[in-house]
């Protein structure tokens, strides 16, 4: 089964409103890929995600940076699933890097996360990856299949997921993996979602890789056959997310 390739922005805690329109307007001038080749989804801070979606180009989506755990109620700071289900937000973010180091989010609470939001219809992007630490120690993909375990043990559809691989390492810091460390990971967490999901799901569900992508090293990444799309941080805020989303094209070649 062909995989559609995946790109998604993450905005991270960025931008003003006249920063964002102007992302907006760059994306909605660009000429790109047609909708069977890539899916592109952008994530906005939620304060910005009601006006980005009603000024988006409609082949284009959003996504929230993350949600509660589980039903709203008394949790101030928080935006529950059934808000952004309410709201027509297709999308989430949960596990991010960021959100697991600084705010302690553990794989049993992200796994708990993604089961919720796809529970209520989200569509979830579910982040997963080693520090350097880690990395260094020999643990990579233990660390990785942990935090895929704490989510398989949850989930029993996964059509609505996409799996993000983001060495946190390579996060924000201009290091990007090389093509090799990244397909090396994603065909050991395709062959470890074979052995431990099924083999439909392996096949079916699209990995992207995240960390330092850019313009210039998109196309090399992109030709990874485990590598089916990109979620992007710093380079989404920029006109260079362009050339990244074309290089959906390489799949093709
Ligand atoms: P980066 O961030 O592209 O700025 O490294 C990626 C991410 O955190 O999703």
């Amino acid at each position: 089964m062909a995989r559609k390739f995946f790109v998604g922005g993450n905005w991270k805690c960025n931008g003003t409103l006249d920063e964002v329109k102007k992302i907006v307007s760059i994306l909605n001038e660009a000429e790109v890929p047609p909708e069977d080749v890539v899916e592109v989804v952008v994530s906005p801070p939620f304060v910005f995600l009601p006006l980005v979606k009603s000024l988006l180009r409609s082949d284009f989506s959003v996504a929230a940076q993350n949600c509660w755990v589980r039903r709203g109620g008394a949790f101030t700071g928080e935006i529950s699933a059934e808000m952004l289900i309410n709201s027509n937000i297709p999308w989430v973010i949960v596990g991010h890097s960021e959100r697991r180091l600084l705010l302690n989010e553990s794989n049993e609470f992200v796994g708990d996360k993604v089961a919720y939001a796809l529970l209520q219809g989200l569509k979830v992007i579910a982040c997963v990856g080693e520090t350097l630490e880690q990395r260094e120690s020999g643990s990579t993909m233990n660390v990785v299949a942990a935090q895929t375990k704490a989510i398989a043990d949850r989930v029993s559809h996964w059509e609505n997921v996409v799996l993000a691989y983001e060495p946190v390492w390579a996060i924000g810091t201009g290091k990007v993996a090389t093509p090799a460390q990244a397909q090396e990971v994603h065909s050991e967490l395709r062959k470890w979602l074979h052995d431990n999901v099924g083999p439909e799901v392996a096949a079916s569900v699209r990995i992207i890789y995240g960390g330092s992508v850019n313009g210039a090293n998109c196309e090399e990444q992109a030709a990874q056959p485990d590598v089916d799309g990109f979620l992007v941080g710093g380079a989404s805020l920029k006109p260079e997310f362009i050339d990244i989303i074309k290089s959906a094209t390489v799949k093709k070649k």
